[in-house]
């Protein structure tokens, strides 16, 4: 029988990002995927999962160390969402008689639901785990999870890492992960030509058409329309890793009372809500950014994406002892 574990409160942490977006008109990244935000994610994200092929990965893992029967195995997931991005490797794994135990972690109820759903027909031990990993408390809770295993992979997949401030989550994983232990990270990799990035570049501005339902999910959820103003995109530099990052800002037409949270708040047209960020990574430069963490790249691999507009990669890295 699966484990379910709450770290937090799930009232407490929609009010403490419903709080912090008031306080600061920055939308935590959490908040997009609160309640029905879970499925309209899935609606486009599940095609992008159907098109990744899990060979590349599985020729990969098959030849690290803990790739073992002998080997006790945690395979942490931050921000599992659906579960549905490292679902083929743990299956494989299990199959081929590795001892691998799942944990989730999210901050949203119903991802963690849709988690439990999707890896009903696997029988490798999991957990799930209603929790915040940016809180303090939370290393300690997972290492209560994990002490009994002999390795340790934390992942974070489906482009979560990009969504973040590069050094803030960098820093996090630096404490987070312990000596010894692995970090996964799942990226889109910029191209090497520069025509192809320009494509990237097109379709990148283009997520709020794209991901419509995500962003009207989000808006209501802070009392707004697409009607109240307007989501436009700005390319920046991210300067401490090289990236080609879109920010996307929601700016309303006219003064707007909102109500959120019981609430009440004003937003002007001068206020530029910043909603969420996404990247693409020159892949060497987000190495040598891990390593100043202590994090040494193991290898990396970009999986057959099928149709999909743009690459995936997968980069495995160790923590310094
Ligand atoms: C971009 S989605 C990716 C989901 C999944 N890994 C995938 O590949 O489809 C990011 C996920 O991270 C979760 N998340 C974001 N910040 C979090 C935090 N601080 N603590 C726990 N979960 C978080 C969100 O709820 C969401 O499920």
């Amino acid at each position: 029988m699966p484990e379910h574990l709450t770290f937090c409160d799930p009232q407490r942490l929609e009010g403490d990002y419903l709080a912090e977006f008031l306080a600061t008109k920055r939308v935590p990244q959490n908040l997009f995927y609160l309640l029905n935000g879970a499925s309209s994610f899935y609606s486009y994200r599940s095609t992008e999962l159907a098109q990744i092929g899990s060979h590349d990965e599985l020729r990969f893992f098959r030849r690290q160390p803990f790739w073992s029967p002998d080997c006790r195995m945690a395979f942490v997931s931050l921000g599992c969402g659906n579960a549905g991005a490292e679902k083929p490797l743990l299956q494989q794994m299990h199959a081929e008689g590795c001892n691998v135990r799942y944990i989730g972690i999210d901050s949203s109820d119903s991802m963690l639901e849709l988690a439990a759903a999707n890896l009903a027909d696997s029988d490798f031990p999991q957990t799930f785990a209603l929790a915040d990993f940016g809180l303090p408390e939370f290393p300690q809770q997972v290492e209560a999870l994990t002490s009994d295993c002999d390795a340790c992979i934390f992942a974070m997949m489906g482009g979560t890492f990009g969504n973040f401030d590069q050094s803030m989550i960098a820093d996090l994983l630096g404490r987070l992960v312990p000596p010894k232990a692995y970090l996964y990270l799942d990226v889109v990799p910029m191209y090497a030509a520069e025509d192809a990035n320009l494509k990237l570049r097109s379709r990148f501005s283009q997520l709020p058409e794209n991901l419509r339902l995500f962003f009207d999910r989000l808006l209501e959820l802070l009392g707004l329309t697409r009607d109240d103003g307007e989501i436009y995109g700005v390319e920046s530099d991210d300067g401490v890793v090289s990236t080609i990052r879109y920010t996307f800002y929601f700016r309303p037409h006219t003064t707007i009372g909102i109500t959120c949270l019981s609430e009440a708040a004003v937003l002007t047209p001068d206020d530029h809500v910043e909603l969420i960020s996404i990247r693409a990574y020159q892949v060497a430069s987000l190495q040598a950014f891990m390593s100043r963490r202590g994090f040494e790249a193991v290898g990396s691999f970009v999986p057959d994406t099928g149709n999909l507009s743009h690459l995936w990669q997968r980069l495995l890295f160790v923590k310094e002892e």
